[in-house]
């Protein structure tokens, strides 16, 4: 029986990556996004099955309860079970503190955080019944420590790291582990719209270790570890991806 998993957000960026990522390794996948985002989903889609693993594609919402219920129905349905829930959807639009609105610092906790839970809410009766599950939550270096214009990001992202604690401790008895992973500055449409001038591009570069930027390929492989069964005795942890930024 393949390994099957979940990835949210997967039509492009890290999500993507971790998709295909996932298939190298012999998963089968259900890949969802949003609507506006339906065919980059199904390119990714052909391009995991070109790999020759079975893929569903899923549109819903994350920041939707009932969309993240029917999400996990469908994906049941179509893979028979699951054993990995990847939780990679996420938004940041920047703002700073003083020009914030209310509607998008609850947009952003809708999609990142509540996000999170719901889908984990979904996911985990399924795998409290087969005493086994993976989830791998999308953090942040953010949560470690945000850039300004980021602070809903980083709050997010921050209670990301505190659910990915408490759900390892409400699900270790079951056979699930939870973890987080905390990316660094990653290539994708959300860290170029992130770093916007060439100043901070090299500002980043030479602080980080490795003096580069991330790809969404460097997220791979942690997710990949996370999601297999090489980190059974590893749980509640989130581990920074940033190329050597942060220390924690
Ligand atoms: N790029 C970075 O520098 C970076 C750093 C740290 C963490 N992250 C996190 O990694 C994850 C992936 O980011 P990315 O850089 O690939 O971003 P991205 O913007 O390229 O991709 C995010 C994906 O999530 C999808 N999405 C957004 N809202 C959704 C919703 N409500 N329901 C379902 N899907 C939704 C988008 O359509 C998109 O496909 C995010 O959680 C992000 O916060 C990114």
């Amino acid at each position: 029986m393949s390994r099957t998993a979940i990835v949210t957000g997967a039509s492009r960026g890290i999500g993507r990556a971790i998709a295909v990522g996932l298939a190298n390794r012999g998963y089968d996948l259900a890949l969802n996004d949003i609507d506006r985002q339906k065919d980059d989903l199904n390119d990714a889609a052909e391009e995991v099955r070109g790999l020759g693993r079975k893929c569903v594609t899923i549109l819903a919402d994350v920041s939707d309860a009932s969309d993240c219920k029917r999400a996990v129905a469908e994906a049941i349905s179509g893979l028979g079970h699951i054993d990995v829930l990847v939780n990679n959807a996420g938004i940041l639009k920047l703002s700073t503190i003083d020009e914030m609105t209310p509607e998008l610092w609850d947009q952003t906790f809708a999609v990142n955080t509540r996000g999170v839970f719901q889908m984990t809410q979904a996911v985990v009766t399924h795998m409290k019944e087969r005493r086994y599950g993976r989830i791998v939550n999308l953090a942040s270096l953010a949560a470690r420590t945000g850039g300004p214009g980021q602070s809903h990001y980083a709050a997010s992202k921050s209670a990301v790291v505190g659910f990915t604690r408490v759900s390892s401790m409400e699900f270790g008895g079951f056979g699930i582990t939870v973890n987080a992973v905390c990316p660094g500055i990653i290539m994708t449409e959300m860290g170029r719209n992130n770093l916007r001038e060439p100043e901070r591009v090299a500002y980043f570069e030479k602080i980080t270790d490795l003096h580069r930027l991330g790809q969404p390929e460097d997220v791979v492989g942690p997710v990949a570890f996370f999601a297999s069964d090489d980190s059974a005795f590893v749980t509640g942890q989130a581990l920074n991806v940033d190329g050597g930024i942060f220390y924690s």
